[in-house]
């Protein structure tokens, strides 16, 4: 960047987690519009909030109605998309925080560059897997039936493609597993990780 020199400030990462006690990550929940991403994601953050974490939650649909308010669904609006929360999901790790990103995300190469940011051991792949078929049977927004109306164009999964992750951190199987589980699941990896402090009460699972 020219002239643009790096400002190195005294308060860093270190210091902002170490107060917060918890190491910074970034939990990035990828996969078809329905799958849910949001819901497991804000599950997975009340359950982390109430242990004492700090998070924070970006989600596709909220960003769109502010930071991302001026992009589409072209293929170059998505890549710009999650640039633009790729580098504020950056800043809120940065600032110690437990971030939790629920996008569609359907390029790879998008997803890697976010990888490509954060260091390694701070970027948590979760495919949230349900098949087309399932999402169009849940369609909550009724998206799906617009966009095989024709009344929505470049929908993800029917005019625009959604590239699965190959090797993901973590991967869901929505269409099988109840939110309960998949929240679970992710407590299991984040602690073996040793991403949590000590231990994790799992959620219990009713019947
Ligand atoms: S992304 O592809 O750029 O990652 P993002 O997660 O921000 O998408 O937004 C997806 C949400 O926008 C969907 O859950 C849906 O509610 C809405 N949406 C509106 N139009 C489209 C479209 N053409 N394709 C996918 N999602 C759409």
């Amino acid at each position: 960047m020219n002239n643009i020199v790096w400002h190195q400030h005294t308060i860093d990462k270190h210091t902002r987690a170490e107060q917060k006690s918890q190491k910074p990550l970034v939990i990035w929940f990828t996969g078809l519009s329905a799958s849910g991403k949001s819901t497991i994601a804000g599950a997975l953050e009340q359950i982390l909030t109430h242990q004492g974490y700090h998070t924070y939650l970006l989600d596709g649909d909220n960003v769109r109605h502010g930071l991302c308010k001026d992009l589409g669904f072209s293929d170059a609006d998505r890549k710009e998309n999650i640039r633009r929360v790729g580098e504020v999901a950056k800043l809120a790790a940065d600032a110690g925080l437990i971030v939790l990103a629920a996008f569609i995300s359907p390029f790879k190469a998008d997803r890697q560059i976010v990888r490509e940011i954060l260091p390694e051991d701070e970027f948590i792949e979760v495919f949230v897997d349900a098949s087309l078929e399932v999402c169009q049977q849940r369609d909550p927004k009724g998206l799906y039936e617009k966009a095989l109306r024709g009344e929505i164009k470049k929908f993800t999964g029917i005019d625009s493609p959604y590239e699965a992750p190959q090797d993901p951190e973590i991967h869901i199987h929505a269409d099988r597993d109840s939110v309960a589980e998949a929240v679970n699941q992710l407590l299991a990896y984040l602690d073996s990780s040793g991403a949590l402090k000590s231990g994790y009460e799992p959620v219990k699972i009713s019947a």
